[in-house]
């Protein structure tokens, strides 16, 4: 039965979400069905989106190739997607506040190439999805309101990505896709990194818009895995600069490290990413590792006034990238930890920032993702609420428990009458 509903409701929406602004407001019987069955979901968040993505990639393989393997294998992007369909329908009485998630999104699609015909293999495995983990609690109405705030959603994931892939295109020296670059210099960068530049194949020379702390999405030439690599070079410059550190039997870094040579060619999608500057005149940076690329980025545009601290964590000064470039940049307050020689202090030496710089600073921490979250709850505990995490993988890692679900109800429970019925 619902086998037959959810093939028509694929068909519908590959009508539908051809049709831009299509979107309908949701009835507040729908919204009210979605309240009421969301914790459920959230509950089962994680074995949801494992069961999702099974799905997926067993009915429409033709998604699978966009995903790093890595991030699957970790159960990363399936906690990632689950906890955005749950924020979503978390927020289906305040959809704005749902629009940072979205645009967060759009980056990371626009910079992988998602298109808007990928969609309905996503909704129809969610529906098929959903029928499976709750079986018969599924009622008609509680199908028909995902169904409907499904589409919903889509529709906006659509709109944003559009609107994400106009401004790449539209920024100077934007394109839309992928375009092929030249490598024009390589150059071993400190113990285990290397320094890559990047000129257009069709030689354009005009310099590139973008925004400092965003990044380029490469790919080599006929191969499949495509990476995100932080713009060390400065807006403005007509080349791509990025640093890379080889990942132990990581595909892409070690291409690059024994394949790419000065001459070859790579794809590149046009400069995405939301680890930008704040409004703020003062911005403290707390980094580790190969986490360094974006804080170098922001704190070279922001210059030395409106950078008040960095903390960086290495392994060994040998290995730290971009040191002499962040010396070059006279800031003040530059704190350099390499764990090899001293005992790391995370929790004091946090605090300290914090005392000196208080909640007025914008916090900026770009990290391995558990150090990323114990900096963050220390900061959190000390009351600073202007926090931006990167790490260098898919998902936030700032919310482990972000929306502080009630305790969950059955999905029979909650289908009452008083729920039957449109505004
Ligand atoms: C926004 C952003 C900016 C970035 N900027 C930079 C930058 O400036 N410089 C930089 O060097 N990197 C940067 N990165 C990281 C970069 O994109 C790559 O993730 C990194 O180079 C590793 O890619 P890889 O293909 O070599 O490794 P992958 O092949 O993705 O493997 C990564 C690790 O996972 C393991 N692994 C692989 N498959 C599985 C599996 N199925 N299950 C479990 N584990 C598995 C591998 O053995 C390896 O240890 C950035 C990432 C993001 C998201
Ligand atoms: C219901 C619609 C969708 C939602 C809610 C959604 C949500 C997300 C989220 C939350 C992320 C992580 C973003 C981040 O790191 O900040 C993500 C990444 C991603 N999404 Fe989607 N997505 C949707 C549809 C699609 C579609 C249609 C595709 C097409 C194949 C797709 C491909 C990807 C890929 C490739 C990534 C990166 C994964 C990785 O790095 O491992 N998504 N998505």
């Amino acid at each position: 039965m619902w086998r037959r509903r959810l093939a028509t409701s694929a068909g519908a929406l590959k009508r539908e979400v051809s049709i831009k602004d299509a979107s309908q407001p949701l009835s507040r019987a729908v919204r009210m069905v979605i309240k009421a069955t969301t914790p459920v979901v959230s509950r089962h968040e994680i074995k949801f989106g494992e069961l999702f993505y099974k799905n997926l990639f067993k009915n429409n393989p033709e998604t699978r190739k966009f995903f790093n393997e890595a991030h699957l294998g970790k159960g990363l992007q399936q906690r990632a997607f689950t906890d955005a369909i749950v924020r979503f329908a978390s927020f289906i009485e305040t959809p704005e506040k749902f629009a940072p998630t979205l645009e967060r999104i759009s980056h990371r699609h626009c910079a992988l190439g998602v298109t808007p015909d990928l969609y309905p293999a996503f909704h129809s495995n969610l529906m098929k999805s959903m029928y499976e983990m709750f079986g018969e609690a599924v009622s008609p109405e509680i199908g028909d309101a995902w169904n409907k705030s499904l589409t919903f959603l889509i529709e906006r994931c659509i709109r944003s990505d559009e609107m994400q892939y106009g401004k790449m295109e539209s920024r100077k020296g934007g394109w839309r896709g992928e375009a092929p670059f030249i490598v024009s210099e390589k150059e071993k960068f400190g113990k285990e990194a290397i320094r890559f530049r990047f000129v257009r194949a069709d030689g354009y020379k005009d310099g590139f818009e973008f925004t400092p702390g965003q990044y380029l999405t490469i790919r080599g030439e006929n191969a499949v895995p495509r990476r995100h690599y932080t713009i060390t070079s400065a807006p403005g410059e007509p080349h791509f600069d990025i640093v890379t550190r080889e990942i132990k039997g990581g595909e892409m870094s070690g291409f690059l490290k024994k394949h790419l040579k000065v001459g070859s060619t790579v794809l590149a999608a046009a400069p995405c990413g939301h680890f930008v500057a704040k409004d703020n005149f003062s911005h403290v940076f707390i980094s580790a590792g190969i986490g360094i690329t974006p804080i170098y980025a922001l704190m070279r545009s922001l210059g030395k006034d409106q950078t008040s601290a960095l903390y960086h964590v290495d392994t060994c000064i040998n290995k730290h990238v971009l040191r002499n470039e962040i010396l070059d940049l006279g800031i003040h307050d530059v704190n350099f930890i390499y764990s090899d020689t001293e005992e790391l202090n995370l929790r004091e030496d946090i605090e300290t920032l914090f005392h000196r710089y208080s909640i007025a600073a914008s916090y900026y921490i770009s990290a391995p993702a558990d150090f990323a979250l114990e900096v963050y709850e220390i900061l959190k505990r000390a009351g600073v609420n202007d926090i931006s995490v990167q790490s260098f993988q898919t998902g936030k890692v700032d919310h482990p428990d972000p929306l502080k679900m009630p305790p969950p109800e059955t999905l029979i429970h909650v289908v009452q009458p008083s729920y039957a019925g449109t505004d």
